[in-house]
C-alpha cells in the first residue's frame, strides 16, 4: 500500500513539465551502495537516528555520499521513506539537503544524499566537534539565516510543507559551514487554505510547540517554535532541556528569558565564543529566539519575518519585540526561572511525554 504511494510519487513528478530533461536524482542499486559504503562497514557509520543508520560512502566517480539505511521495515517506516523521497524530490534550495537518489530493493530502503563534510550542528554544539570551537560568531549568524531561509522555502512551497522536526541534528553543514536543513520524513503537506492539520505528534522533545505536543495541531508556527529553540541553542551552546538534578529539568527558554529581561545577553552567549561576538546581533538573535518559542502560536512571527529580523532589515519590528510585555522585567523575578512563565512552557520532559501519550491515545 505505502509502497504504491512511494512509486506513485516518483512517477508523479513530471520533470518535462518543469522544462528539465531528467530529474536531478536517480535510482541506485543495492549493489552500488554496498560497494560505495564498503558493505555498510561500521567504520563508515556517521550516526544513527529514528529511521536507521547513516553511512559515508564514495561513488565510482569519486563523489561523496551519505546513505541512510532503514533499520526495520514496517508500513510506518515505508511511509516515512516515501514522504521523505517525495518531498526531497520536489524541493531544491541552497539551504535544504537535496536528494541524490534512493534504493528500494526487497525490504531494503535507502536514501542517498550529498555528504555534508561538516556534519550536523549538533556535533559542533554538543558532540564530536564541540571542543574544536569551529563555530565562530559569523558562522553562527550564517547558519541562523540560512536555516531560516530553507524553512521559509518549505513554508512557501505549493502545497505548503511543514518540517515538524527542526532541531540541531537536522541542520547539516557543508564545506563552507552553510546550513542545509535535512530530514523531511516527518514533514506534512498543508492543503491550500487550511491553517493547520491535526496529526499524531512526531518530533523531538524540547523542540515541540506546546499546542502541537498537547493537541496535535501542526502548522507553520510549530516550526517557528522549534526554530526559536534552535536559535537559543545556537547562540548559547546549551541543550534545549537541561537536567538540573535527577528530578528537575529546565528548558532553554526558562533559562534565557529572565536573563533577556534583565538585559544580560552576554551571559546567554556560548562561553566557547570567548566573548567574540557582535553584541547587537547576539541580542537580536536571543530576542527573536524567545519570541519564536513563546507558547501562544498567534504571537509568533512567520519564518519570513524571522529572516528579515535576523538580517536586521526589520528595525521597527525588532523595537516592537523588544518592547513586548514578555521582555518586561518582573518584580521578585530574581533572575530565576520566573513562576509566571511556568504555564508558558512545558518544563518537564515527563510531563510532555504524558501529554503526548494522551494525545496519541485519543487518536
Ligand atoms: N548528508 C549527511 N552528511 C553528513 N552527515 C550526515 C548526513 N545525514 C545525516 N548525517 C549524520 O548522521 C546523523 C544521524 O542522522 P539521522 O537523521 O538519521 O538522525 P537524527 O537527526 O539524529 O535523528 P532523527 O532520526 O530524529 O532525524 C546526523 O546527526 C548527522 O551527523
Ligand atoms: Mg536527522
Amino acid at each position: 500500500m505505502a509502497s504504491t504511494s512511494f512509486f506513485c510519487c516518483a512517477k508523479g513528478f513530471n520533470w518535462r513539465e518543469k522544462g528539465k530533461k531528467q530529474p536531478p536524482w536517480r535510482i541506485f542499486s543495492l549493489k552500488e551502495l554496498h560497494s560505495a559504503t564498503n558493505n555498510f562497514n561500521y567504520d563508515n557509520k556517521l550516526g544513527e537516528g529514528g529511521f536507521g543508520s547513516v553511512y559515508w560512502g564514495q561513488l565510482w566517480d569519486g563523489s561523496q555520499i551519505a546513505v541512510k539505511r532503514l533499520k526495520v521495515w514496517s508500513n510506518k517506516a515505508e511511509m516515512e521513506f516515501a514522504i521523505e523521497v517525495e518531498i526531497l524530490a520536489r524541493v531544491r534550495h541552497k539551504n535544504l539537503l537535496s536528494l541524490r537518489g534512493y534504493c528500494a530493493e526487497g525490504q531494503e530502503r535507502l536514501i542517498v544524499y550529498d555528504y555534508m563534510p561538516n556534519l550536523s550542528l549538533l556535533s559542533h554544539l554538543h558532540g564530536h566537534h564541540s571542543t574544536e570551537s569551529l563555530l565562530n560568531w559569523e558562522r553562527r549568524m550564517n547558519i541562523a539565516i540560512g536555516s531560516a531561509e530553507g524553512t521559509v522555502y518549505l513554508h512557501h512551497a505549493t502545497p505548503h510543507i511543514i518540517h515538524r522536526d527542526i532541531k540541531a541534528s537536522n541542520v547539516l553543514l557543508d564545506s563552507d559551514f552553510q546550513a542545509r536543513v535535512a530530514d523531511f520524513g516527518f514533514a506534512k503537506f498543508i492543503p491550500d487554505g487550511a491553517t493547520h492539520v491535526t496529526t499524531r505528534v512526531k518530533g523531538t522533545l524540547g523542540y515541540l510547540a506546546p499546542e502541537y505536543a498537547m493537541l496535535g495541531k501542526a502548522s507553520e508556527s510549530c516550526d517557528v517554535y522549534s526554530f526559536g529553540i534552535l536559535l537559543l541553542e545556537l547562540v548559547s551552546g546549551k541543550k534545549p532541556v537541561e537536567k538540573l538534578s535527577t528530578t528537575v529539568k529546565r528548558t532553554i527558554t526558562e533559562w534565557a528569558l529572565p536573563l533577556a529581561r534583565d538585559g544580560k545577553f552576554d551571559e546567554i552567549a556560548d562561553s566557547t565564543l570567548n566573548r567574540d561576538f557582535v553584541e547587537e546581533e547576539l541580542k537580536r538573535v536571543v530576542l527573536i529566539g524567545l519570541v519564536c518559542a513563546q507558547s501562544q502560536p498567534e504571537k509568533r512571527p512567520t519564518m519570513l519575518e524571522v529572516v528579515e529580523l535576523l538580517k536586521g532589515i526589520s528595525k521597527e519590528k525588532l523595537v516592537a519585540i523588544e518592547n513586548d510585555d514578555m521582555f518586561k522585567s518582573m518584580p521578585n523575578c530574581n533572575g530565576s526561572s520566573g513562576e509566571d512563565d511556568s504555564s508558558d512552557h512545558i518544563s518537564s520532559e515527563k510531563e510532555l511525554k504524558k501529554e503526548i501519550e494522551k494525545v496519541q491515545a485519543d487518536q
